[in-house]
């Protein structure tokens, strides 16, 4: 009898996944809640094992890859961003690498419109208004923030997820739909969305909505001289990846006025720290990256993950794959 393949889960993760890999693979887990320390990484990757079940927390890099040893055939991360493993030394090695693309998209675009509006329209300082007693009588001037009808709507990055957030926001019914990429994708047209430059796409939106991934080209790309050239009356939601944006200038633009506000989902340093100087900003709302954070998407990462394993196990064309870009 043929031995089963051996996989290691570096967490807990929703059952779907790990139901299917249990009918015919031997599985090893992180049995926890939280992040695998890199040196019980390192120490527990040695044992043979055919497959990697990761998160993007754990950097998979030559030095984890050189303790897995020559079984590793497939690193599959349970999520859609794969920055965190290096790409070139996997395919060195010819290990699979693949990812979980299109199943969170819709948690995704939905907390992003949610972050949009609740950064627009300063929900937060009303909440905090009602809980504090800091709510009076109605004033004419209070707590007023920025509607999305008449504006121009900026998405930087139209992958599925920016997509996704401009199908949404199209109904409330602004003037238009503006988008800058690293090319002009045929399906905007779709949703009316135009192409334009960054420089366009900084100067005329009233709101930008970064849905794209970390890369060289995309690091630090809303900088200071970005903020400089957006409206002042603008709003910058992030929702792809934290290193997009220049957080020392983010914070500078915010408290010199030359943006309004901005809704932050990720950040850098992930934590951010509760001390980090934007946390005490009224006009900087950040989330905890809770994109992908439903149940619907959670258990689709989870079974898309294992799915791929099992595609490079049986030979099969492998859903996720980006070791092949
Ligand atoms: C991803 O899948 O890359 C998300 O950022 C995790 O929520």
């Amino acid at each position: 009898m043929t031995e089963k393949p051996k996989i290691y889960v570096t967490r807990r993760v929703p059952s779907p996944g790990i139901e299917l890999l249990e009918t015919e693979c031997k599985l090893t887990f992180w049995d926890s809640d939280d992040a695998i320390p890199r040196e019980e990484l390192l120490k527990n990757i040695t044992g043979g094992y055919d497959a990697l079940f990761c998160m993007l927390t754990d950097i998979i890099d030559k030095e984890v890859l050189e303790a897995a040893g020559s079984t590793l055939k497939v690193v599959a991360t349970m999520s859609v961003g794969y920055e965190h493993i290096d790409l070139d030394e996997c395919r060195r090695r010819d290990i699979v690498v693949a990812n979980t693309p299109n199943v969170s998209t819709d948690s995704v675009a939905e907390l992003t419109v949610s972050l949009l509006l609740l950064t627009s329209r300063r929900l937060l300082e009303g909440i905090q208004a009602v809980k504090s007693g800091e709510w009076g009588p109605w004033k004419p001037m209070w707590l007023c923030g920025t509607e999305m009808t008449n504006k121009t709507i900026g998405i930087y990055g139209l992958g599925r997820i920016g997509y996704g957030v401009a199908r949404r926001l199209k109904p409330f019914g602004g003037k238009k739909i503006i988008y800058n990429d690293v090319v002009k994708v045929s399906y905007a047209d779709d949703i009316g969305a135009e192409y334009v430059s960054f420089e366009t796409l900084l100067e005329e939106a009233d709101c930008i909505c970064i849905c794209c991934n970390l890369t060289p080209q995309t690091k630090h790309k809303f900088n200071a001289a970005a903020f400089k050239k957006m409206k002042q009356t603008a709003i910058l939601v992030n929702s792809g990846r934290g290193g997009v944006i220049q957080h020392d200038d983010l914070y500078d633009a915010l408290v010199n006025k030359d943006i309004t506000a901005a809704g932050l989902d990720v950040t850098e340093p992930e934590p951010l720290p509760s001390n980090h100087k934007l946390v005490s900003l009224n006009n900087c709302i950040i989330l905890p990256h809770m994109g992908s954070n439903t149940w619907e998407s959670r258990n689709s990462m989870s079974l898309t993950t294992a799915k791929n394993i099992l595609s490079v196990f049986h030979k099969e064309k492998v859903f996720g794959e980006v070791s092949n870009k």
